[in-house]
């Protein structure tokens, strides 16, 4: 799949409302990919077509909690009823919870972990019909640097990243015989307002959400017979530890 042949696709990109989604999502559309827009909040979804469509892109979406298997199977459906099909499932919704095991509630680590990690069994489990239909395709998960390094105070966190390296990488021995690539993008501090932080000064150093769409779209150039199949991406130059 080369970028030039986008024009014919259609990709799904979860949590795609803000952030590193969103970023995902645009270079997407100005590959000329048909783009479909999803997050829990409509309102957000609704708009963020609108923007995309008013700058000229092709885009559709609808709203969907990656957490609920049966949300994810009205999205595709949505999708088989919508679009000619789908070639693309960028995995990218994600939610960050953090604390001292001690103070992390069940609630917190269920969320963590349905979202991160069930999430994307979800819409790959569901997706795969479609891809299968089409020929084959791609599926891509945006995972973390936290999915190799722990850190005080990731326990749910850490756990779904960790857990989602080894799914990615059980799930590209199961499908590349059926045309689908799969891989995963491990991006460490990116500015956005992920975990509730407010992306401002300071953040000069941290990678954009552009950088992340960008290692994405490396993946999706890539020739027929060649997969990279993880790519860990950091911040050159993070501020020194005295
Ligand atoms: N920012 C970083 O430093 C960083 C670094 C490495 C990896 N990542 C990963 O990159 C991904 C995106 O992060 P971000 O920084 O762009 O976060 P963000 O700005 O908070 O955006 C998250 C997106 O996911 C959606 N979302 C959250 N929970 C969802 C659910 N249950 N179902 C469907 N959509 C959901 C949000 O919309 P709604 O709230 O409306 O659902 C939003 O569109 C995550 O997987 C994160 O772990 C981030």
């Amino acid at each position: 799949m080369t970028e030039e042949h986008l024009s014919e696709k259609v990709a799904l990109v979860t949590g795609s409302t803000r952030g590193i989604g969103r970023a995902i999502a645009e270079e997407l559309a100005k590959a000329g990919a048909t783009v479909v827009i999803s997050a829990r909040r409509e309102k957000d979804v609704a708009e963020t077509v609108s923007q995309l469509r008013t700058e000229g892109f092709r885009a559709l979406g609808s709203a969907c909690d990656v957490r609920s298997y049966e949300e994810v199977a009205s999205l595709m459906k949505f999708i088989a009823d919508e679009a000619p099909g789908l070639d693309i499932l960028v995995n990218n919704a994600g939610v960050g919870l953090f604390g001292h095991i001690s103070e992390l509630t069940p609630e917190s680590w269920n969320q963590v972990i349905e979202t991160n990690l069930t999430g994307v069994f979800n819409c790959a489990h569901a997706a795969i019909p479609l891809l299968k239909e089409r020929g084959g395709g791609a599926i891509i998960n945006i995972s973390s640097l936290a999915g190799k390094n722990a850190f005080r105070g990731g326990t749910a966190y850490n756990a779904s990243k960790f857990g989602l390296e080894g799914l990615s990488e059980a799930m590209m021995l199961d499908l590349r015989y059926e045309n689908i690539k799969v891989a995963y993008v491990m991006p460490g501090s990116v500015a956005t307002d992920f975990a509730g932080r407010a992306p401002g000064d300071g953040d000069d150093w941290r990678l954009s959400s552009k950088d992340v769409a960008d290692a994405v779209m490396v993946i999706l150039a890539q020739d027929h017979r060649a997969l990279t199949s993880r790519i860990e991406l950091r911040p050159f130059q993070p501020p020194q530890k005295k």
